[in-house]
Parts: structure tokens; C-alpha cells; sequence
């Protein structure tokens, strides 16, 4: 955040970075869905943003005239030759049909409900070891103290990676998600790609050599129409395994429970009846949704009255979908038993969350761990709470006054 000029009309020079919408993206989203419901700006070498459900929905499902061959905005603009397509740095999720159909079929057993089951008992024991770790204190950081270590360790275990690496992938993540302001030089210079490739060729290499049972030696085993993997697709899943999933699980496990603490007639209502977890989670992650995505304009196209040329950036916004009031009814409100509520944080379409089995495990068993440990919390200051900047919203800081049972 911070490099570029303020934001004067989010309508015309909109950016996701800037501070007003880090502060409150909600309320710009609410004022360009009634004026302007696909907002345009030079920057970035030029982007569009529709923020109407029916908008970015048509867009998730058009894979004609959107690739996926970037999905971070950045400065450093991906060039026709840079990224081999159809298959993409990060498959499935940079790749475009039909190679992507194969690319995420493949990896659907791993996540499947029963296959991610299985490591609910250990994230039930992290939770409680994490709070264990600050019993006793009258503040708790609730997102670098909790939140952001449960997804890591967890994906950690289930590449088969030594537990003691997880901080090795923290400043790579940061550095793919978050410093988009910074140019192609910058990135090259920073070198954490090359960094992050040689480690997971090291990974590789022992997982050959002794094949074990987790995701690294299933994805070395794993065959597309017969052949074996390249060697490049199986580096690039696995990084895409740890960054899809840690900051967007992080982010949603903060933004949780910073809204218990900020309504507490939620927090009890949770308490009162657990039976309402289920819904309260599938609330939560529609009003807080974390991820936003990008996509590159492939062929000229409308979109509601509005011209895009190939090579344009468009962010898609699925938390702006999730505060649309066609589709949700007092969608700015949080009903922790919303009945009907098919909302959009997982995505849209082809590239729908392959780890939302996963997410929702890890998110309700982290509150479930943290309501039984601290019944009682509220901020503990709420000006020294920070929100991430970029595509993946989510506390970063989050002090709370905790009650200990
Ligand atoms: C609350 C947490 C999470 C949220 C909100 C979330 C959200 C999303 C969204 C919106 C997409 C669609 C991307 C697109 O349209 O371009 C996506 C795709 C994906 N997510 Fe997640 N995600 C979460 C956690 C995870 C976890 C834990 C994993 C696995 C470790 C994961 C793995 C993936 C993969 C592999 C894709 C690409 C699927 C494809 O391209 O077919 N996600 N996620």
C-alpha cells in the first residue's frame, strides 16, 4: 500500500491498494454498484472492475474472452510468450480449457470431504497447542498468534514438508500477494520465485527417492491421459497448494472472529447454540469473503455497456458479489442463520475453490477451539487492527482482551 496516488473516483481510477478501500472496501462496492456497475482505471496498465453479482458472474463463467493465465494484478503484466499456456505457472488455477479440466480432476481426491477429514483431528490438536501457547494472557493477538499458522502447518503436514520450514513460505506468499505495486525489476530482483522453486525441487527429489504418503509423492504419482506429470506442473501445483490456501484461510479465520468480537450479540447467539456453526460459517465467509481474482481480457468483449480490449486486466470481486443486495437480502448484515445462501467466495465456474472442503474444516474447527478457550473477547484497541492490501482481504493484526475460561 502506499506507492501510488490516492484515490479520488473509485469509478473512473479505482485501485484495490489504496486505503479507503482497505479501510472499507464495502462502501465503495455499495456506491459503484448504484452508479457504475463496471469501474474503469488507467492503472495497472489499465483495469476494469464490475462489482454487481449477475457482472462478475457472467465474467467467472465466459472463459472464452477471460484467461486466467494471471491472476494477481500487478505492474508486471504477463506478455503472450511469458507464461506457457494453456497450462499456466500455477495449475489448475492459470490454466485455461480444456488442459484445465484435466489439471483439477486430477487433484480432486485429495480434497474431498472424507480425504480432508483426516487431518481434522491434528488441526483440532494445533488449534489447542496455539492457544495453549497464550493461556494465561489478558491479550491475544488473534490473527499472528492463531489464525495464520492453522492453514500453513496444516498444508505443510499434508505436502509432507518438515514442520519446521512453514516460516520459509511466509515472506514468498507476502511477496506474490501483496507487493503488487512493485515492477517486473523489483519482483525479478527479489528472486523469491527462484528461491521458492528450489526448495520444492528439493522436496521432490527426496519424496522420488522415498515415496511417502501424502500430497507431494500423490501428485509425483498422479498421471494426465496416461503420462506422467512434467516436472514444471507439479512444482506449480504445489505452490499454488500453499498459496491459495494460507492467506485466504488466514484471512477468513480473522475475519471471523473479528466480527464476534466487534458483535457480541453474535458471539453469544454462536455460544448459545453451536448447532448453528454450520450456517454461521457459510455466513462468514459470504460477508468476509478474502479472495478477489484477476483475469486478462483474451478477446475484445462487452460487458454490461462497457467496451474491453484484449490484454486489459478485470479484478473479480467475489466478496462484492457477496454484498449484492439483488441476490442477498440485507446483504451488508450478517444473519448467522441465513438460510439460502449461495454465495461466491469460493469462486464461480470452471476455477471453483478445489479446497473449500479444507477451508471450511479449518475454519470451523478454529472457532469452534477458539469459542471453547475464550467465550469472552472483544478488541482490545480498535486502531491498532490492520487489513491486508491487495486481492486477499483479512486482518493482519488483531489484538483481542480475552477472558480465559
Ligand atoms: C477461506 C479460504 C479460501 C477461499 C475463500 C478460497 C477462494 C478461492 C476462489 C475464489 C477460487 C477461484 C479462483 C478463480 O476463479 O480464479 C479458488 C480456487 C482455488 N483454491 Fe481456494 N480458497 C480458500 C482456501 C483454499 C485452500 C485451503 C486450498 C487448498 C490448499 C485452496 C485451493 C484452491 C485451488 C487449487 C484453486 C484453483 C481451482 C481451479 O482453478 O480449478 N483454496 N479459491
Amino acid at each position: 500500500m502506499g506507492k501510488r496516488k490516492p484515490v479520488e473516483n473509485f469509478a473512473t481510477d479505482f485501485d484495490h491498494t489504496d486505503a479507503a478501500w482497505v479501510a472499507d472496501p464495502y462502501a465503495i462496492w455499495d456506491d459503484l454498484r448504484e452508479r457504475c456497475p463496471v469501474a474503469h482505471t488507467e492503472r495497472y496498465g489499465g483495469a476494469w472492475l464490475p462489482v454487481r453479482h449477475a457482472d462478475v458472474a457472467a465474467v467467472a463463467y465466459d472463459t472464452d474472452h477471460f484467461t486466467s493465465r494471471s491472476v494477481v494484478m500487478s505492474e508486471a503484466r504477463p506478455g503472450p510468450h511469458d507464461l506457457p499456456a494453456p497450462i499456466g505457472l500455477a495449475p489448475p488455477i492459470t490454466s485455461d480449457p480444456p488442459f484445465h479440466a484435466l489439471a483439477r480432476r486430477m487433484l480432486l481426491p485429495a480434497f474431498s470431504p472424507k480425504a480432508v477429514g483426516a487431518y481434522e483431528p491434528y488441526t483440532r490438536r494445533l488449534c489447542a497447542e496455539l492457544l495453549d501457547a497464550v493461556c494465561g494472557a489478558s491479550e491475544v493477538d488473534a490473527s499472528l498468534d492463531f489464525a495464520r499458522h492453522i492453514p500453513l502447518r496444516v498444508i505443510v503436514r499434508m505436502l509432507g514438508f518438515p514442520e519446521e520450514d512453514a516460516d520459509v513460505f511466509r515472506s514468498f506468499i507476502t511477496g506474490v500477494l501483496e507487493d503488487v505495486d512493485d515492477s517486473a525489476e523489483e519482483r525479478v530482483a527479489r528472486a523469491d520465485e527462484a528461491v521458492m522453486e528450489h526448495y520444492m525441487d528439493e522436496r521432490i527429489a527426496e519424496h522420488l527417492a522415498e515415496p511417502r504418503d501424502d500430497l507431494t509423492s500423490f501428485l509425483l504419482a498422479a498421471e494426465l491421459d496416461g503420462q506422467e506429470l512434467h516436472p514444471d506442473h507439479v512444482r506449480g501445483t504445489m505452490v499454488l497448494l500453499l498459496i491459495a490456501g494460507i492467506d485466504t484461510t488466514w484471512s477468513a479465520i480473522g475475519s471471523s472472529l473479528w466480527h464476534l468480537a466487534t458483535h457480541p450479540a453474535d458471539r453469544r447467539r454462536l455460544l448459545d447454540e453451536p448447532g448453528l456453526m454450520d450456517t454461521a460459517v457459510e455466513e462468514l465467509l459470504r460477508a468476509y469473503a478474502p479472495v478477489t481474482m484477476a483475469r486478462l481480457v483474451a478477446k475484445d468483449v462487452e460487458l454490461d455497456g462497457r467496451r474491453l480490449k484484449e490484454g486489459d486486466w478485470l479484478l473479480l470481486p467475489f466478496p462484492a458479489a457477496n454484498r449484492d443486495p439483488e441476490v442477498f437480502p440485507d446483504a451488508d448484515r450478517v444473519v448467522l442463520d441465513r438460510r439460502v445462501n449461495r454465495h461466491a467466495a469460493f469462486g464461480l465456474g470452471i476455477h471453483r475453490c478445489l479446497g473449500s472442503n479444507l477451508a471450511r474444516m479449518e475454519l470451523r474447527v478454529a472457532l469452534e477451539e477458539w469459542l471453547a478457550r475464550f467465550p469472552d473477547f472483544e478488541l482490545a484497541d480498535p486502531g491498532r487492527v490492520t487489513w491486508s492490501a491487495g486481492q486477499i482481504r483479512g486482518p493482519r493484526v488483531l489484538p483481542l482482551r480475552v477472558v480465559t475460561r
